[in-house]
């Protein structure tokens, strides 16, 4: 017997509430992996009125006897996960028995900071619109192999010496190309050790933890951060992050055989959301889109960015659904909707059919592209906290029908508010 495993995945550009979804989907789970990103995500999740934000820790942990684990391809940053640790334990969670890091996890460290904000300084008007956590540097490192990985951090002077290696290029880098502060070497060399310690009990070799969970019949979620539009190589680039946010990265940043992923499960939010810069064919400047944000509450949980919002591109996650294989789809935030007297869906792009389009998918031309909608008649009554189906007004369960139709995959779930209650499950996609 071996376990089902699903893979969740944001379908847009993040924060498309996938933290409420795996908390959803864990009470089937017996462990829940990030392979991919850093602490850059921000996952929020609202249970009995309560509201956690998570960043780092897979959002499995809230329920007990869950295995939480944290793959080689998220970048660690060892200060981030003893604060969240502390701060779940403040409420009572108990993490550090229940959690596994991987050894080849790369470490997000102060001078990846230094390095992030001084880039974005440098680049001006056209920043990137980072989070400013040194997620773009630490996946440099890795890349450039001058990368600090976590099990350095038990090979003394092995660590002194790769430490002193890459501050060494950050602190030139810094002084000498952005004219900004150096980062100490001494400091993060006591801090980061200090802070090993305190971790050292919780590192353990991901992917055979993965393989025995398996063959011992529990099925697996693999919890993706970010979203397929901001993917390294298939995003709108150059405004992406750095680590690829598609289906695929779930095997390769967590050593877990990719012909056992069985399900990819793509979170869309109802609209579209994007933070920070970059294209985003459909964004709204009028009331519409203010309706969205208020009504939304759309503000990066990570930055408390305001984000930026528009219509559903449904020719952008057409596009997500064809290159990651998405099984099924969740829609979020349904309710955001209500009382819109229309509601657009960008369904192609013009001119999207010919040659020129192809060299502007995938990167920062895509904003070059003008959206073509289809306008849907909008509903006045509330969904919110709708749980069936046959709850929703008709003109919404259109909505959602047309869009599977547009984007070519099948709606599993939907949420129609923040509690784990509030959401209709059309396909059970892990079982019982
Ligand atoms: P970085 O990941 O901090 O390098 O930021 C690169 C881009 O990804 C920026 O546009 C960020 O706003 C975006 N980004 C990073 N993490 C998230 C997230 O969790 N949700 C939404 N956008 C994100």
């Amino acid at each position: 017997m071996r376990g089902r495993n699903i893979v969740v995945v944001g379908a847009q550009w993040g924060d498309e509430g996938k933290g409420k979804v795996v908390d959803l989907l864990t009470k089937n789970v017996g462990a829940v992996v990030r392979f991919q990103g850093g602490h850059n995500a921000g996952h929020t999740l609202v249970i009995s009125n309560e509201k956690t934000v998570l960043h780092l820790i897979p959002s499995g942990i809230l329920h007990d006897n869950v295995d939480c684990l944290i793959g080689n391809g998220v970048v660690l940053s060892p200060s981030a996960v003893l604060d969240e640790i502390a701060q779940l334990e403040a409420r009572g969670v108990e993490v550090r028995e229940r959690i596994t890091l991987s050894p080849a996890c790369p470490l997000v460290l102060s001078y990846h900071v230094a390095t992030d904000i001084a880039r974005e300084k440098a680049r001006g008007s056209e920043k990137i619109g980072t989070t400013g956590r040194g997620i773009g540097p630490a996946y440099e490192d890795k890349v450039a192999r001058r990368g600090v990985r976590l099990g350095d951090l038990y090979h003394g002077e092995g660590f002194a010496t790769k430490l002193a290696d890459a501050m060494n290029y950050h602190n030139f880098m810094l002084e000498k190309y952005y004219n900004a502060a150096t980062v100490d070497f001494q400091q993060t060399f006591d801090e980061t050790s200090r802070l090993a310690e305190e971790i050292e009990p919780m590192v353990g070799d991901v992917g055979s933890v993965l393989h025995d969970l398996n063959s011992r019949g529990e099925n697996i979620l693999f919890e993706g951060a970010q979203g397929a539009l901001l993917d390294i190589d298939l995003g709108t680039y150059p405004f992406v992050t750095s680590s690829h946010t598609m289906a695929g990265a779930a095997s390769v940043g967590s050593g877990f055989d990719s012909s056992r992923l069985d399900y990819v499960l793509g979170i869309v939010k109802a609209y579209s959301t994007r933070v920070g810069a970059g294209p985003f064919p459909t964004e709204l400047f009028d009331a519409v889109g203010r309706h969205l944000a208020d009504k939304g509450r759309e503000f990066g949980s990570t930055t408390g960015r305001p984000r930026r919002c528009g219509w559903f591109d449904a020719a952008a996650v057409k596009r997500v659904v064809k290159m990651t294989g998405l099984s099924g789809l969740c829609m979020t935030k349904l309710d955001v909707l209500d009382g819109l007297e229309t509601i657009r869906v960008c369904t192609k792009y013009e001119g999207s059919d010919g040659e020129s389009a192809s060299t502007r998918f995938g990167s920062e031309y895509y904003s070059e592209l003008s959206p073509l909608y289809e306008d849907l008649p909008g509903w006045q009554e509330s969904t919110a906290g709708a749980r069936d189906l046959k709850d929703l007004p008709e003109n919404a369960q259109a909505y959602i029908r047309r869009i599977e139709e547009w984007v070519d995959a099948p709606i599993a779930m939907i949420s129609t508010g923040p509690d784990r209650h509030d959401t209709i499950v059309l396909t059970e996609v892990l079982g019982k």
